[in-house]
C-alpha cells in the first residue's frame, strides 16, 4: 500500500466525533471496481451524473414520471421561492398507499410476494400484494370509521409485525400523516410525540417478542394517555403475543375486531404533492426531539429511485432485506415506501440477531435466499465479534449486493462484511444520508463505482454535497470540514412540525443558503467523501440519533442529579456509547444515600424510563466538577478524552483549570 500524506490538524473536521478504527482513512486505499458481469446488468449507468448535472430538477421530473403514478400529473417542478421551504411536483396529486400497493395488483403483480414476515419465535405470515391490498384497505376503512380524515394524524407503536406496514400504508391510503415511535421509546418519550403531533388515533399491540420474551407495549400507551392527549379518541390494538392488557372502553379498539369486519374496498385519497406524508421525531441538539416532516410526491420518487439504483434492485427475481425498524427513518424509505413503490418481494424479521441463536439472521438469509441485505455497521461489528465461522454455517450464495447505513463503517468492518458476507464477490454501497434527508444522498453506485472500504464516496446524480469549511468555502481535495448539500433534492425535509423557526435555525443558519447536516467530513485525493461522524451535541449509538442535552435533562429531572453532562465515547461494538458524568445533590454526595454501583443502576434505569432503553449510559461517572468555559459552556471534547481514556487535551480556555484534575483524580479513587 502507498502511504497517503496524513492530514495536518488545522484540515482536520472540527471535533468530528468518529466511530472505531476511522482514524487512517485517508491511508486506506484499496480499491474494488465493479465486475464486468455485474455492470453489464446494473440498473444504474455512469452517464446519469452528467444528465443530472446538466438539468437537476428536470432529471428528477423524469425520475418522478417514470417511477411514480399520478393522479394528476404534474407540471410544475421545483419552487424554490419560499427557500429554504421546497416545493417539489406542487401542482400533481396522488396517493402513496396507491403507488406502494394498488398498481401493482391493477398491473397483474397481485401474486407476487410483498412481505415474508419471520416472527422472533419463528411464527411467519407471507403477504402478497393482493393481500396487502384487502389488509390495508380494511384497516383505512376502520381507521376511517373511527373518525380518522385527511390531515389528522396517527401514531403508530408497533413491533416489527406485518399491521405496522398495513397501518402506515392504511394512513397513507386516508391522506393521514402517520408518527411512528420506535417500540423501544418510553412512555414519557410517546407521550411528548403524541402531543406534539396532536394524534387522533394511537395504532399499538399487546407486546411483541423481544429475546424469546414478550415485551409489552401497551402498557406505555395507556401511561402516555393517562398524562393527558385529549387529542386521542382511540387506541387500536392489535393482538400478536396474548399478554392481558388493560383496557379502557370506548377508547380502546381491538384491531382483530375492528379491522377484520371492515370492507376491503377503499378508495385511495389524491393529496397533492407537498400534502405530508408523515412526521418522525428525532433528536436534535436541545432536549426536545424534532417532529421531522415529510411530504408526498418528493419523498416517493427519491425513495423509490434510490432504492432501485443503489440496491440495483430487480422487482421480478430480487428478494431484499432491510434489517431496520419501522421506528426509523430507514425503515420507513427501505422497508415500506421504496421497495413497495418498487414492487419488490422483501423480508421482514421482527426480532433480535442472536434469537434463538447468532446465526439467526444467515439463516433466514438462507431460507428465504435473500440478494439484497440492507443493515447497519454495528450489527457488522457484532457479528464479527461472534466469529465468522457462525455465517460460515449457512448458504449465503444468494447475496448479490450489501448495503451499509446509519454511521460511519470502519474499512475492517467493510471488509468484513465484504469477504464473509459478500463472498469477496458483492458489492457494498456504504449510504449516507439522514431522517432529514428522506432518502440516500452519498453512495457508491453498484456496477459503476470502484468502492472504497470506509467511503460513501459520491454524491448520487441528482444531488449536490460538498465539504466546507468554517467560511462556507469548499475545501480542496484532501481537506477536512463540514458536510452540507447546496442544492434542494425531492426528499428532503419540508420543516420541523409546528416549528418553522426552528428548522431555519437548525439547518440554514450556520452557512447561508446551504444545508448543514451536522456531520464532519473529508475528501480525499479523488474528492470522494469520507464521513466521521457528528459535529453537534448528538450522539450517535448503534446507528440511532442520541441527544446529549435530552439525556443530561433526563438525568438531571432525577433527585439525586444536581448537574450532568454527557458525551459519546467511542465503542468498538456500538460505535459510540453513552458515558454520563454527573455532580450527586450533596445531601446525597454527603452519603447518605447510595454507594458508586446503587448511583449507576438508578440512574441507569431512570434514563430508560424517560426516554427508552436504548438511551441508557452505558457509564456513568460521579464527579465533583464540570468543565466549563467562562461562558458557562461545558467542555465535552475534555470529558470525551476522559471517556476514552486520553490524554485530556487543550483545556486552557476552561474556566477553572484544575477542574481536570479533579475529575481525573476522584475516577482514580476507588468507588
Ligand atoms: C446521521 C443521521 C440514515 C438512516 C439512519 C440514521 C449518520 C448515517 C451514515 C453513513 C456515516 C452516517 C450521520 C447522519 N450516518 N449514515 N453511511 N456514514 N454516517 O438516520 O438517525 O437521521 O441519523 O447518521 O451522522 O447525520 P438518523
Amino acid at each position: 500500500m502507498t502511504e497517503r500524506s496524513a492530514p495536518t490538524s488545522n484540515e482536520a473536521a472540527p471535533d468530528a466525533q468518529g466511530s472505531p478504527g476511522l482514524e487512517n482513512l485517508l491511508t486506506e486505499d484499496r480499491r474494488f471496481p465493479p465486475s464486468a458481469e455485474f455492470a453489464a446488468q446494473a440498473n444504474a449507468t455512469a452517464d446519469a451524473y452528467a444528465w443530472a448535472n446538466a438539468d437537476r430538477p428536470g432529471y428528477w421530473a423524469d425520475q418522478a414520471r417514470e417511477l411514480i403514478s399520478w393522479s394528476t400529473p404534474f407540471t410544475q417542478t421545483l419552487d424554490w421561492s419560499d427557500a429554504p421551504f421546497a416545493r417539489w411536483f406542487a401542482d400533481g396529486r396522488l396517493n402513496a398507499a396507491y403507488n406502494a400497493v394498488d398498481r401493482h395488483v391493477e398491473e397483474g403483480r397481485g401474486d407476487r410476494v410483498a412481505l415474508h414476515f419471520e416472527g422472533e419465535g419463528g411464527d411467519t405470515r407471507t403477504l402478497t400484494y393482493a393481500d396487502l391490498l384487502r389488509e390495508v384497505s380494511k384497516a383505512a376503512n376502520a381507521f376511517a370509521a373511527l373518525g380518522v380524515g385527511t390531515g389528522d394524524r396517527v401514531a403508530i407503536y408497533l413491533p416489527l409485525i406485518p399491521e405496522a406496514v398495513i397501518t402506515m400504508l392504511a394512513c397513507a391510503r386516508i391522506g393521514a400523516p402517520h408518527s411512528v415511535v420506535f417500540g423501544g421509546f418510553s412512555a414519557e418519550a410517546l407521550s411528548s410525540r403524541i402531543l406534539d403531533a396532536e394524534a387522533k388515533l394511537v395504532v399499538t399491540a399487546d407486546g411483541g417478542f423481544r429475546r424469546g420474551k414478550p415485551s409489552a407495549l401497551k402498557p406505555a400507551v395507556d401511561e402516555a394517555l393517562e398524562k393527558g392527549a385529549p387529542s386521542v379518541s382511540h387506541v387500536v390494538v392489535v393482538r400478536r403475543t396474548g399478554q392481558p392488557v388493560e383496557w379502557t372502553a370506548g377508547r380502546d379498539v381491538w384491531w382483530h375486531e375492528a379491522v377484520d369486519a371492515a370492507s376491503s374496498q377503499h378508495t385511495p385519497v389524491d393529496v397533492d404533492a407537498e400534502h405530508p406524508l408523515f412526521i418522525l421525531y428525532t433528536s436534535g441538539t436541545t432536549g426536545k426531539p424534532k417532529g421531522i416532516f415529510h411530504t408526498t410526491g418528493g419523498y416517493l420518487t427519491q425513495a423509490a429511485y434510490t432504492h432501485l439504483n443503489v440496491f440495483d434492485l430487480k422487482p421480478e427475481t430480487d428478494v431484499y432485506w432491510c434489517t431496520a425498524d419501522v421506528g426509523w427513518i430507514t425503515g420507513h424509505t427501505y422497508v415500506v415506501y421504496g421497495p413497495l413503490i418498487n414492487g419488490a418481494t422483501q423480508v421482514i424479521y421482527e426480532g433480535t440477531p442472536d434469537t434463538p441463536h447468532r446465526g439467526r439472521w444467515w439463516e433466514i438469509v438462507q431460507k428465504y435466499g435473500v440478494t439484497i441485505l440492507y443493515t447497519a455497521p454495528t450489527a457488522i461489528r457484532t457479528c464479527m465479534k461472534w466469529g465468522e465461522e457462525i455465517p460460515s454455517n449457512f448458504d449465503l450464495s444468494s447475496l448479490r449486493v450489501l448495503g451499509s447505513v446509519g454511521e460511519p463503517i470502519n474499512p475492517e468492518a467493510w471488509m468484513w462484511y465484504r469477504r464473509v458476507i459478500g463472498a469477496d464477490r458483492t458489492p457494498i454501497v456504504d449510504t449516507w444520508w439522514q431522517t432529514e434527508t428522506g432518502a440516500i444522498m452519498i453512495s457508491p453506485l453498484p456496477g459503476v463505482t470502484e468502492t472504497k472500504p470506509g467511503s460513501a464516496q459520491v454524491p448520487l446524480p441528482g444531488i449536490a454535497a460538498d465539504v466546507v469549511d468554517d467560511d462556507a468555502q469548499p475545501v480542496p481535495n484532501g481537506g477536512g470540514g463540514y458536510l452540507v448539500l447546496t442544492e434542494p433534492w425531492p426528499a428532503m425535509l419540508r420543516g420541523i412540525w409546528g416549528d418553522p423557526e426552528r428548522y431555519k435555525d437548525t439547518y440554514w443558519s450556520r452557512f447561508k443558503d446551504i444545508y448543514f447536516a451536522g456531520d464532519g467530513a473529508k475528501k480525499d485525493d479523488d474528492g470522494d467523501i469520507w464521513l466521521l461522524g457528528r459535529v453537534d451535541d448528538v450522539m450517535n449509538v448503534s446507528g440511532h440519533r442520541l441527544s446529549t442535552t435530552e439525556i443530561e435533562s433526563a438525568l438531571v429531572s432525577h433527585p439525586w442529579v444536581a448537574e450532568a453532562a454527557v458525551v459519546g465515547a467511542t465503542d468498538e461494538t456500538t460505535g459510540q456509547a453513552v458515558v454520563a458524568f454527573v455532580i450527586l445533590r450533596s445531601d446525597v454526595a454527603e452519603g447518605n444515600a447510595a454507594d458508586a454501583a446503587t448511583v449507576q443502576e438508578t440512574l441507569r434505569t431512570h434514563v430508560a424510563k424517560e426516554i427508552g432503553p436504548i438511551a441508557k449510559p452505558r457509564q456513568i461517572l460521579v464527579v465533583a466538577e464540570l468543565p466549563k468555559t467562562r461562558s458557562g459552556k461545558i467542555m465535552r471534547r475534555l470529558l470525551r478524552d476522559v471517556a476514552e481514556h486520553r490524554q485530556v487535551g487543550d483545556s486552557t480556555t476552561l474556566a477553572d483549570s484544575s477542574v481536570m484534575d479533579l475529575i481525573a483524580q476522584g475516577l482514580a479513587k476507588p468507588a
